[in-house]
């Protein structure tokens, strides 16, 4: 693995070798990155991708760097154009001092430029496809509730996005079965949903969906939601959410699963707009440990993309390991 753009060119055995490794170097904080530098660039904002990151990594060892967007991007205007020069040349120049690119954009299509163009490792930092580096926290996550090899049933309620999309691609790799419910007008596209199909007969599971949320949520273990306006998407805000009515995530629908199911949001959560606070704050809700391990997954990735670092399997477990 050179790049982390998202979760498609990971196998399943990858996938669950960065949250073992995770999981170890949150325990030792080795410091496997010392003198190793990454540069933080983010056209969006955020609080728990910059806390998070920036903390894993000064915990093994590394330093972060944060630049201006505006230094190294044309605001996603040009994707081939930083500020003052062609991106090959803002990259080549940042690969000199940098071991990293750690960046959140508004377009992917900027992402895969820089990473076509880099001799070191970019990272998806969030962009408008998909959120990675949020769904390895939230499977590991789910894996440390509901133990390693139980493969609870999650349904996504809402918005067709980025955070569903790589929670989705990662989960059905590892075998989990998915489910989703949220507005036509919202909906996963035809070669999205065969996308999601292909990867749960391919891995034993099943990808079920409806617009109707009583079709999908019973027997759910974990219901997650998301905002359903996400960075950039401000203009239309009242426009999209009008189309949401009855997918609020409240006590109601989450009695619908007919079980005490764990609720999962990746946050920032809007109160009273997709999740009531009964259920942000129930005592089934898992946000905080999604957001700890916004940390702890962050360990796992640059440790294996810079320093090469691989999860040291327990001798007396390495037969029982199921992917
Ligand atoms: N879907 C949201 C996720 C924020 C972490 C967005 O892209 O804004």
């Amino acid at each position: 693995m050179k790049h982390l753009l998202n979760l498609k060119s990971l196998t399943a055995h990858e996938i669950q070798s960065i949250l073992d490794l995770s999981a170890e170097l949150n325990e030792t904080n080795e410091k496997v990155l010392v003198d190793k530098h990454i540069l933080f660039v983010f056209e969006k904002p955020s609080l728990r991708t910059v806390l998070g990151t920036e903390v894993a990594i000064n915990q093994l060892g590394g330093h972060v760097i944060h630049t201006q967007p505006e230094i190294m991007l044309s605001k996603g205007k040009n994707v081939e154009y930083s500020c003052r020069e062609a991106l090959q040349d803002t990259i080549m120049n940042v690969a000199q001092w940098c071991d990293a690119i750690f960046a959140r954009v508004f377009s992917h299509d900027t992402l895969s430029n820089m990473a076509a163009m880099s001799s070191i490792p970019v990272v998806n930092a969030l962009c408008e496809k998909y959120h990675p580096m949020q769904a390895l926290a939230d499977i590991l996550t789910i894996q440390q509730t509901f133990s390693k090899y139980e493969k609870p049933t999650l349904t996504f309620v809402g918005d067709a996005n980025n955070v569903a999309y790589s929670l989705f691609e990662g989960l059905l790799k590892l075998g989990y079965a998915v489910r989703f419910t949220g507005p036509k007008k919202y909906y996963w596209n035809d070669s999205q949903i065969a996308y999601f199909e292909h990867l749960a007969s391919k891995n034993g599971t099943e990808f079920i969906h409806s617009v109707n949320p009583e079709k999908v949520l019973p027997g759910s273990d974990i219901v997650y939601t998301d905002t359903f306006v996400s960075m950039g998407e401000e203009l239309v805000a009242a426009e999209k959410i009008a189309h949401f009515h009855g997918y609020q995530v409240n006590e109601q629908l989450m009695s619908l699963t007919g079980k005490s199911s764990a609720f999962m949001h990746c946050q920032p959560a809007h109160r009273g707009v997709e999740v009531t606070n009964e259920v942000m704050d129930g005592t089934n809700s898992l946000i905080k440990q999604q957001a700890y391990n916004r940390m702890v997954t962050s360990k796992g990735v640059f440790a294996s993309l810079i320093s090469n670092q691989i999860y040291h399997q327990p001798a007396e477990t390495a037969v029982s390991i199921e992917l």
